[in-house]
């Protein structure tokens, strides 16, 4: 898994581009009401820059040590620090709180989808946000980017009967078309699933 991704990222451009997603952008207001914020899977860290531009300690989490190796460069051009954390999702056990944990298509495998929510609410102190967003079960039959097998995509019910059991208020979970513009592997109408938790205890 680290070896594709590290394939993938092996270029001089920025494959997802240097711009935030848009998603997270629209409601960064979440994240900047607090400080302290983790990027799940963040590669080449354009959501990680992006917050920390904006004064928020960001921290990043990632497989891919090529992909890392690219967001500390550009963090060093932006005049920020990131804190990095290069291990798998898997390995992470939360051991601090975070006003808000984000993530934007982190390709897990079905077993592993569920781990994600819970950790990251985990990882939540209390009123912090989960901001993501991933592709959904009905990208399989979009041509703009993301895994082609079902295992790495997500299913909104999936989802809620996940999130229904954690220590969280859902604000928003929905399936949603929409067009993207991300470097040059996310590009076009995709089907998505936008989420945003809000930990309560
Ligand atoms: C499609 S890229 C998205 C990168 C970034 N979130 C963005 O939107 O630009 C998926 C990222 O998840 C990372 N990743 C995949 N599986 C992972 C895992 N099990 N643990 C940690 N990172 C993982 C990859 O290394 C890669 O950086």
């Amino acid at each position: 898994m680290q070896a594709f991704w590290n394939e993938k990222f092996q270029t001089n451009h920025f494959i997802y581009g240097e711009a935030p997603n848009n998603f997270i952008k629209e409601n960064s207001d979440l994240l900047l009401q607090a400080k302290k914020v983790l990027c799940l899977g963040e590669g080449e860290g354009r959501n990680a820059i992006f917050l920390a531009d904006k004064g928020l300690e960001v921290e990043a989490l990632d497989a891919s040590d090529v992909a890392l190796f690219k967001l500390r460069k550009r963090a060093k051009e932006h005049y920020v620090f990131i804190k990095i954390r290069h291990t798998l999702l898997e390995y992470w056990q939360p051991d601090t709180l975070y006003d808000s944990v984000i993530c934007t298509y982190l390709h897990l495998a079905k077993p592993y989808q569920k781990m994600l929510f819970e950790k990251s609410v985990e990882a939540l102190a209390p009123q912090g946000y989960f901001i993501a967003e991933f592709f959904s079960e009905s990208q399989i039959h979009f041509e703009s980017g993301g895994p082609k097998d079902l295992t790495f995509l997500y299913d909104v019910n999936d989802i809620l009967d996940t999130v229904t059991n954690l220590s969280c208020k859902i604000l928003k979970l929905a399936q949603e078309v929409v067009t993207l513009n991300e470097g040059d592997k996310h590009i076009g109408r995709a089907s998505v699933i936008r989420i945003i938790l809000q930990k309560t205890a």
